[in-house]
């Protein structure tokens, strides 16, 4: 079941997330209390991730008890959410390159939540900060090699059947072809990377030039039984062999 809720405020939808923290917030969301359990409003224009949940993204494509590796963390604002929604069985592993930046998130993200491990790093060098398999990368570094940068992660972490949720800001890749021209090659990228396209979430309103990419890692084989660890299971990801996309390291289930 989702752990992001809904609520009908006059007609527009908003999204809201169990408090991990409880008691504190992260930027200037409201806090309220529903059913005597605290959650944290989300703001869709703050956050890539809630703007395309808003835009269709299911809401359980990040789930409870997943493992997360988050590659642009910034000052925490999407990976508080993130860390709220796979709770205390889950885990948030954040990577910031900026000092700066990484500060807040250390300071009001990671110090007051158990599931979340701050690394102010460079994403491009995934050694230094690799854990075992997680469920899903996302990716929002806004940089003009980010698909192959994650394509990197996925390939170092990503677990067979993970999903990757990569943001694509068109302008950091080209600031002269229309946007959907560059989604369409970033997800064709993914596609030779062997991930199966599962949607192309344009973010307008909420971001212009900006489309959410969710792309599933192809499996270890069919997976029977429920729960976030068996959702390699799709009938066109049960491929076990990974290709070379142009401009980035092959990719290989791993043992
Ligand atoms: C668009 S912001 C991320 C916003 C954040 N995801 C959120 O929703 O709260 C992009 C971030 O990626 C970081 N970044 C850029 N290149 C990076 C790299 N190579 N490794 C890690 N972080 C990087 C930037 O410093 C910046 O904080």
């Amino acid at each position: 079941m989702s752990r992001v809720r809904r609520e009908d405020r006059g007609g527009r939808t908003v999204l809201l997330t169990p408090n991990f923290a409880a008691g504190r917030r992260v930027y200037n969301e409201e806090l309220v209390l529903r059913d005597g359990t605290e959650y944290r409003t989300w703001d869709p224009f703050r956050s890539k991730l809630a703007a395309a949940i808003l835009k269709g993204l299911p809401d359980d494509v990040v789930g409870e008890g997943a493992r997360v590796l988050y590659l642009g963390a910034s000052t925490g604002t999407t990976a508080s959410h993130v860390s709220d929604i796979v709770g205390g069985r889950g885990l948030v592993i954040g990577v910031e390159l900026s000092p700066r930046v990484a500060r807040e998130f250390v300071e009001n993200v990671a110090r007051q939540r158990a599931n979340v491990i701050p690394y102010v790093v460079d994403a491009r060098d995934p050694s230094k900060y690799r854990v075992s398999e997680v469920d899903v990368v996302y990716c929002d570094v806004a940089q003009p090699d980010q698909t192959e940068l994650a394509l990197e992660n996925c390939r170092a972490m990503l677990r067979p059947g993970g999903d990757l949720l990569l943001v694509v800001k068109a302008r950091s890749i080209d600031v002269l072809k229309e946007p959907e021209k560059v989604f369409e090659e970033e997800r064709r990228k993914l596609e030779r990377a062997g991930f199966e396209i599962r949607a192309v979430v344009d973010l307008t309103p909420f971001d212009k030039g900006h489309a959410l990419i969710w792309g599933r890692s192809p499996g270890r084989g069919p997976v029977s039984g429920g729960g976030q660890g068996s959702r390699g299971s799709s009938p066109t990801t049960s491929s076990s062999s990974w290709s070379t996309p142009e401009g980035a390291s092959p990719l290989r289930a791993r043992p």
